[in-house]
């Protein structure tokens, strides 16, 4: 039997529907799988007003975040950044996000792994396509930026929404998949990934 540390974790993945348009549905998950992270649900849903609204769930500090960050990096590249504060801006992504996720069929996914909340993040990359590295996903296949998306008052296209903590992962579990959706899978290659004894000579 497999002794798994308390580090095991899952997190919640949404292509959202330019990444379903795209046909990048495929191409995302593999990366994912293939750096070890594995499939415990799956599901493709044309998302409820509720089930947005629920999963957007943006707070004021997170409202400060976003604006904050936006705004500096407008002002870094000498364009101006219209939004008189953090709520204006902020409530103007909420009702983008909750626009854009009901606009076309969405795919929902749980991904467990070893710190699989982190390990997801840094495959995915920055929120702002045009920031994120190479070789992530919104690095590799998005090129979005802030100056476009808040010219046309609209949130990023970004292809991806991934759970930022585990508290965030749970909570958003819930919306998107009942507990019986969410399988166990014992897959040969778990001791390969993580097996104590795998890799030791015999004594
Ligand atoms: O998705 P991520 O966790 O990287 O970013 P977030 O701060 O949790 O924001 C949620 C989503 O809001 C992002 O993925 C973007 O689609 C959108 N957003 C935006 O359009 N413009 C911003 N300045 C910040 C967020
Ligand atoms: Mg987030």
């Amino acid at each position: 039997m497999l002794s798994l540390g308390k580090t095991m974790e899952q997190t919640l993945i949404l292509v959202k529907p330019d990444g379903v348009e795209r046909g990048l549905v495929g191409e995302i998950f593999a990366r994912l799988q293939r750096a070890g992270l594995k499939i415990v649900a799956l599901k493709m849903v044309k998302a409820t007003a509720e089930q947005c609204d629920k999963h957007y769930a943006l707070t004021e500090e997170w409202m400060k975040g976003v604006y904050d960050k936006a705004k500096a990096k407008m002002e870094s590249l000498g364009q101006p950044f219209p939004y008189p504060d953090h709520k204006a801006y902020g409530g103007m992504i909420k009702d983008g996000l909750v626009e854009f996720l009901q606009a076309g069929p969405i795919v929902a996914a749980v991904f467990e792994g070893e710190q699989a909340v982190a390990q997801t993040r840094k495959l995915v990359g920055a929120t702002e396509p045009a920031s994120s590295a190479p070789g992530t996903i919104r690095g590799d296949f998005s090129i979005d930026t802030y100056a476009l998306s808040n010219s046309q008052n609209r949130p990023l296209r970004n292809l991806i929404h991934a759970s930022g903590t585990v508290e965030e992962a749970k909570n958003e579990m819930a919306i998107w998949f009942k507990p019986e959706e969410i399988v166990s899978i014992n897959a040969t290659v778990d001791p390969v990934l993580y097996g104590a004894d795998r890799y030791r000579l015999a004594k």
